[in-house]
């Protein structure tokens, strides 16, 4: 049987609405059971109109057409234009990290400073999340996690994922462009006891380009707040650095509606600083792996940038190099 409370309710949840009269509450309650009225409502005209096509729901309506135009977006820059970008990317961090480094890593209200004691806990879990991708990406493609020694973590923040790494490669090196994100973190990995992360403050473009060998490379919502020639310039010296047969599993959003990215003009004319947020499109991705002699193992669309919108695409790339 079906009462007042289930239609209503039906109402809210699946037509995202309150019903209009008591009558249409009436009918539905002659429904001979709870999914006889589930079938009602997610085969109501309302419904398809709303969130569906032919009843399904309509997964396209929270992906990005295929149908785009190209971006315009600079991906070269001279070293020193290079150092410039660094630097301005230094100072954005370095100002949340000292303000607000919870909040600044994970953008929910409860990792704000006032709240992150008791949140604490959940904050640093979540990363586990990331290393179990980690996990999955090596061994569906038949190259566990066993098989690699060293890690090198780029944007490792407050150590949210360096924690759970830890526990799956004999070494990690987690490296920030933050010098106070790193104080939280060094102060976190010791009172967990870990002993195998060691922590690199990144300032300038040659220590990316002299950064030691490593087997495994991670790195999560990092690129993204970097300009595309940084993300592309740190890319070639990271896979560079990954050892013969090493892998990777790094997150890159690849492309947002009306995004450009004039370098003279960022330069030129700069924005207060805020929390950037940038695009390298797939094609250029594709090109670094291919002059780092790195193979495309798996490609996977993800949530990490906006969530999942029509509007934006991310991707978390899987690689192995030759
Ligand atoms: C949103 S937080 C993510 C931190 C960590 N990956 C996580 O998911 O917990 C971004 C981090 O990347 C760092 N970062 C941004 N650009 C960087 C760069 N070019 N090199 C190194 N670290 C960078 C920031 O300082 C910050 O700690």
């Amino acid at each position: 049987m079906v009462n007042k409370d289930d239609v209503v309710n039906a109402y809210r949840y699946i037509l995202g609405r309150e019903p209009e009269s008591d009558d249409v509450v009436m009918t539905h309650m002659s429904a001979a059971s709870l999914e006889e009225l589930r079938i009602r409502f997610l085969d109501s005209q309302e419904f398809s109109q709303k969130y569906s096509r032919s009843g399904a729901v309509d997964i396209e309506g929270f992906m990005l057409p295929q149908d785009m135009p190209p971006l315009s977006v600079d991906i070269e820059a001279d070293p020193q234009q290079m150092q410039a970008l660094l630097d301005r990317i230094k100072r954005e961090w370095e100002e949340f990290g000292e303000k607000d480094p919870h909040w600044s890593v994970l953008t929910h209200a409860s990792y704000k400073k006032k709240f992150i004691s008791e949140n604490k806990s959940g904050f640093f879990e979540s990363g586990r999340f990331v290393a179990n991708i980690v996990r999955a990406f090596s061994d569906r493609n038949g190259v566990p996690v066993e098989n690699y020694r060293s890690c090198f973590e780029l944007g490792c923040g407050v150590g949210r994922i360096t924690l759970h790494l830890s526990q799956i490669f004999e070494s990690v090196i987690g490296a920030d462009i933050s010098k106070f994100h790193l104080d939280v973190c060094r102060e976190e990995l010791r009172q967990n006891g870990v002993k195998n992360v060691s922590l690199n403050c990144i300032t300038d473009v040659r220590q990316l380009m002299e950064l030691p060998r490593f087997d495994f490379f991670v790195s999560m919502i990092v690129l993204q707040h970097n300009p595309p020639p940084v993300i592309k310039f740190i890319l070639e010296c990271i896979l560079d650095k990954l050892n013969p047969g090493g892998a990777a599993v790094f997150q890159v959003p690849t492309y947002r509606r009306s995004y450009r990215f004039d370098l003279s003009e960022y330069i030129g004319c700069p924005s207060p600083l805020h929390m950037e947020m940038h695009v390298l499109p797939q094609s250029e991705i594709f090109s670094i792996l291919n002059n780092s002699r790195c193979d495309l193992v798996e490609v996977r669309e993800d949530g990490w940038a906006d969530g999942r919108t029509p509007n934006s695409l991310s991707n978390t790339f899987f690689v192995i190099k030759k």
